[in-house]
């Protein structure tokens, strides 16, 4: 396994991959690897002859700062885990420095409204740093294909978005949701749970089950109603959101269509430990 600190010294190895035509698959992580991420770097094996692996905790993107203080860091863990998958993933492991130049600072984008939905309301700036970031990460590694799950499902829209408007030639792949046995979507933030809230925390994607049983006969008013009273009568967690919206535009649902797709999306804290997870509906 090569692991690079220096965005000079990965361009440089992608820069001989490319004389040799191959294609470049790319994952972008903040590390805590987990087999979510293991199922995104599967796919991105399946389709490309070379992937890589970046592991960089993104300042700009933390809207709290305890939140960035306490992000797990595991990059030992996080090697072997990629090992056992395979010896000839490249990871890019960048310092701040090596990213942002002695400047931490995120580029402001329009993402033509996607950015002040949902996540957006509640994480300032939070879409800057993520569009700052990915798009460094893509000029820095040029791939072929890139790979996000949808459980950040906005995130992937509003990347999308991005390499259109930026005209960044990639092909962005969407990747389903990794659960756990019992539901809960896998997150580097869930071995921060405490027991209770681990226990507790599959509750939030059976709520959204149900949600959607409910929403073949009941408007989005109804099943949001029902949804936030379910989380009113929990113990342990406490909803921030739970919206259903149009899947291309993410703005929230007054009237059904037949053509028009729709997901929910909830975000939910279980202590001081933030979860969002979603489901298509139709
Ligand atoms: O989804 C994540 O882990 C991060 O937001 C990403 C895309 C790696 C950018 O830091």
């Amino acid at each position: 396994m090569k692991i690079f600190s220096e965005k000079t010294q990965i361009q440089n190895a992608i820069k001989q991959i490319k004389t040799r035509d191959l294609s470049v698959g790319f994952v972008p992580t903040m590390g805590a690897l987990h087999e979510g991420h293991l199922f995104l770097v599967k796919e991105a094996l399946k389709d490309n002859q070379v992937v890589v692996v970046s592991i960089f905790v993104n300042p700009t993107q933390f809207d709290n700062k305890e939140d960035l203080k306490k992000y797990p860091r595991t990059l030992e863990k996080d090697v072997e885990l990629l090992e056992s998958v395979s010896k000839d993933i490249l990871v890019y492991a960048p310092t701040v420095n090596d990213i942002y130049d002695g400047q931490a600072v995120a580029e402001e984008f329009n993402f033509d409204g996607l950015e002040f939905e949902m996540e957006g309301k509640f994480r300032t700036g939070h879409f800057d740093g993520v569009g700052t970031i990915v798009k460094r990460l893509l000029e820095i590694i040029t791939p072929d294909n890139a790979y996000f799950g949808k459980k950040d499902y906005q995130q992937l829209m509003i990347i999308k978005k991005l390499v259109e408007k930026r005209q960044i030639p990639v092909k962005i792949i969407g990747c389903d949701i990794y659960r756990e046995a019992n539901g809960l979507a896998m997150s580097s933030r869930n071995v921060r749970l405490k027991e209770d809230y681990k226990e507790a925390a599959p509750f939030i994607y059976k709520t959204l089950k149900t949600a959607k049983e409910k929403f073949g006969t009941r408007s989005a008013k109804e099943v949001t109603k029902w949804v936030e009273n379910e989380f009113a009568k929990h113990q342990f967690l406490t909803l921030e959101y739970f919206i259903i919206a149009d899947a291309e535009n993410l703005k929230s649902v007054k009237r059904k269509y037949k053509n028009k797709t729709y997901r929910a999306f909830v975000a939910v804290y279980a202590d001081e430990i933030r979860l969002i997870d979603n489901i298509a509906l139709n």
